[in-house]
């Protein structure tokens, strides 16, 4: 079932163009990653999804326009964005309280959610005493306090600590097992290669590349050459040609091979062939 389709999406401010026609499609139960440099147009696509922006061509969720989302999809919809407000003088159990009546939830389902977050005990202290990490987890608590079927989560784990990232990755993963479907920018490569079951590579509000992580990697990768590690740790760079295969073979027979595998290139490496700059500036 498609549950977000993006149709020739336009949006320009002034005149500057920021997405120049962005068409995807993702499924139920998909973990989806949109990749891309600073400026180049994730927020200003997750705005126009979440029904905050105005845009040309078509973006919808759930079959509806997204220029006309009603409370009928928002109560399907959780959103963990930079600009989404928790109140600071207010604890996270007054914060998620205001979330649970927002979208009429039972204040019961409350103290599971922030169990779920890994925030159970801090229910008392303010927002404005939380760390960076805290504030995220409440973020996301907030965001998935009514069990959406549809979270939008822009740049979820930056500026986290790994260990805490990882948290939040766990429960992502969670949540796609229990159905959801998940909508999430970062420029973290790494990031979209462990946890997105299908990403798309967006460039100056262009996608340049689409599909599973591992699939872009070995579609940019070359089996024109050979890396092997040996058992005693040493790694060597063979070119795939018939003459060597001897030598892959006297290893085998040695049983020194620990590793064999084709070069590929990770993310980063893909987007700076396609474009000629970095992912992560
Ligand atoms: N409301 C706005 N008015 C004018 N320009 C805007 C507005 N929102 C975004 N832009 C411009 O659109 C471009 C894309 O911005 P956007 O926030 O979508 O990028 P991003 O990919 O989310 O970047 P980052 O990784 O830094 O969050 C930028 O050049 C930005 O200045
Ligand atoms: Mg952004």
């Amino acid at each position: 079932m498609t549950i977000v389709k993006l149709d020739g999406v336009t949006r320009s401010f002034g005149e500057k163009q920021v997405l120049g026609g962005v068409s995807l499609q993702i499924e139920k139960g998909e973990i989806f990653g949109l990749l891309g440099p600073s400026g180049a147009g994730k927020t200003t696509l997750v705005n126009i999804l979440t029904g905050q922006m105005p845009c040309g061509g078509k973006a919808e969720i759930f079959g509806m326009d997204c220029a006309r989302i009603g409370r009928e999809v928002y109560r399907r919809t959780g959103a963990v964005l930079d600009n989404c407000g928790l109140y600071e003088r207010l604890t996270c159990m007054d914060n998620m309280k205001l979330f649970a009546r927002l979208h009429h939830t039972p204040v019961s389902a409350i103290a599971e959610t922030l169990r779920a977050v890994g925030l159970d005990g801090s229910e008392g202290l303010r927002v404005r005493a939380l760390s960076k990490g805290m504030r995220q987890r409440l973020k996301l608590a907030c965001a998935i306090l009514h069990a959406p079927e549809l979270l939008f989560l822009d740049e979820p784990t930056s500026g986290l600590d790994p260990a805490t990232a990882e948290e939040i990755h766990a429960l992502m993963r969670r949540l796609r097992e229990s159905g959801a479907t998940l909508f999430l920018t970062t420029h973290n490569m790494e990031e979209a290669y462990r946890l997105c079951d299908r990403i798309a590579l967006l460039h100056e509000g262009r996608i340049v590349e689409e599909g599973q992580p591992a699939a872009i990697c070995r579609r940019h990768g070359s089996d024109a050459e050979l890396h092997i590690v040996t058992s005693d740790g040493k790694e060597l760079s063979l070119p795939n040609l018939p003459e060597n295969a001897g030598t892959v073979a006297a290893l085998m027979r040695e049983k020194k091979l620990r590793a064999i595998h084709s070069a590929e290139p990770d993310l980063g490496t893909v987007f700076l062939r396609l474009t000629g700059k970095e992912l992560t500036q």
